[in-house]
C-alpha cells in the first residue's frame, strides 16, 4: 500500500530583531508559496508553530483539488492560520479564530501571504470555545479544526462550539494527529461521532494524523418526537 507523505516545509528563514517571530517557514501547496511566521518560545502555547495535521488539512486540499470559491469558512484554534490562508487563497470567505493572543500573528501571517485585493475575504477573530460561540452565525459551508482536541476538559467545549456553528449542509474537516494526549483524541473522535456523521477521508500513517468529513447528524425520528 502507498505510504501517504505529510507536506514538508520548504525552506525556512531565520528572523531578528521581531518580537513575534523567530521563523519565516515556507510551504508550497496547491500552486502557493505559503509564507508563515512561527515562534516556538513565544510564551503564547501551541499556536505559534505548524503542527502535523494543520500539514495534513493542506495537502488534503490539494491532493482533492478543493476549491473554496465563494464559500463561507471558519477555522478554530487556527494557531498561525496557515490553513484559512491557503483556504482563502483558494477562494473561500473566512474567518481565522484562535484565543485573543494568537490573533496578533494570525494577522501578521495573513498579511504576509494574502494580496490587499483578498483582505476582505479574511476576518480574525477571538473564539474561544464554548465562550465566545455564540458572537457567530450558524451559516458557515465549512467549519476546519487542525490538532485542536488533545486535552480531555477541550472535548465538551469544541463539541458546543461544533453544534453552534453547523448546519446540516455545514462539511466540518477534522484534521488530527490521534497519538496526541494519550487516548485523548480517539475518544474525543468517538464522542464527536455521536453527533456528526464522520468519514475518515484520508490519513498519513507515519505522522498517525487522521483526517476526518464530518456532517451534523439529522435527527432521527425518535428524538423529533421527544423535542
Ligand atoms: C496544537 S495548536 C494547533 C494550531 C493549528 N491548528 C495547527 O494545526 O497548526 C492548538 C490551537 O488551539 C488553540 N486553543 C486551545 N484552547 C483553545 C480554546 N479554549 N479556545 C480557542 N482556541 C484554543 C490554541 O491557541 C492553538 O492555537
Amino acid at each position: 500500500m502507498k505510504v501517504m507523505k505529510l507536506m514538508q516545509r520548504a525552506s525556512s528563514l531565520r528572523i531578528y530583531e521581531d518580537g513575534d517571530f523567530r521563523r519565516k517557514d515556507c510551504y508550497q501547496t496547491c500552486g502557493f508559496t505559503l509564507e508563515i511566521g512561527v515562534n516556538s518560545h513565544s510564551g503564547l502555547g501551541f499556536g505559534s508553530t505548524v503542527w502535523e495535521a494543520a500539514r495534513g488539512l493542506c495537502q488534503y486540499f490539494e491532493k482533492e483539488g478543493i476549491r473554496f470559491s465563494d464559500k463561507k469558512v471558519i477555522e478554530l484554534g487556527a494557531g498561525t492560520g496557515i490553513v484559512s490562508i491557503l483556504v482563502a487563497l483558494l477562494g473561500g470567505d473566512v474567518t481565522i479564530t484562535d484565543q485573543p493572543e494568537l490573533l496578533n500573528g494570525i494577522e501578521r501571517n495573513v498579511s504576509f501571504n494574502i494580496p490587499s485585493s483578498f483582505k476582505p475575504q479574511v476576518k480574525v477573530r477571538a473564539l474561544r470555545w464554548g465562550l465566545d460561540n455564540t458572537l457567530f452565525p450558524s451559516d458557515y459551508d465549512y467549519i476546519l479544526c487542525s490538532d485542536i482536541m488533545y486535552f480531555d476538559d477541550s472535548i465538551p467545549s469544541i463539541l458546543e462550539t461544533l453544534l453552534h456553528l453547523s448546519n446540516e449542509r455545514t462539511i466540518v474537516y477534522f484534521a488530527s494527529t490521534m497519538s496526541y494526549g494519550q487516548n485523548m483524541t480517539r475518544e474525543g473522535h468517538v464522542t464527536l461521532s455521536h453527533y456528526f456523521q464522520t468519514e475518515l477521508v484520508c490519513r498519513y500513517d507515519v505522522e498517525d494524523v487522521n483526517i476526518y468529513r464530518m456532517r451534523l447528524n439529522t435527527p432521527t425520528a425518535g428524538q423529533l418526537l421527544n423535542s
